[in-house]
């Protein structure tokens, strides 16, 4: 038997959540922000369904970056992304945003 709910998201990021831990913050204006959050403001995203875009918290990935979060575009699920910290948001999401 199928079932299935709708959702808005035209795509959806993994962000490691220990990473960004470790970094207590490392982006947005003053370098405070995880990167999870100013993505989701950026980018009109969030965990729910009703989100532009999913911005999903996950846990180790195994790559664990230092001064950096490792991040998945799941469009591009082979070329994943190590994002330093305080590296502009926005062009972070120039090139996550469709
Ligand atoms: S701590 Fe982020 S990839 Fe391991």
């Amino acid at each position: 038997m199928k079932s299935h709910v709708s959702s808005r998201w035209r795509g959806a990021i993994l962000v490691c959540r220990k990473c960004s831990k470790k970094l207590k913050g490392g982006f947005g204006p003053d370098g405070k922000q995880p990167i999870a959050k100013a993505l989701r403001k950026a980018l009109d995203g969030g965990k729910g369904r009703k989100a532009r875009m999913g911005i999903i918290e996950v846990g180790c990935l195994d790559i664990c970056p230092k001064g950096a979060v490792t991040v998945i575009d799941t469009a591009y699920p082979d070329e994943w992304l190590i994002v330093k910290a305080g590296t502009p948001v926005e062009e972070l999401a120039e090139r996550l945003g469709r």
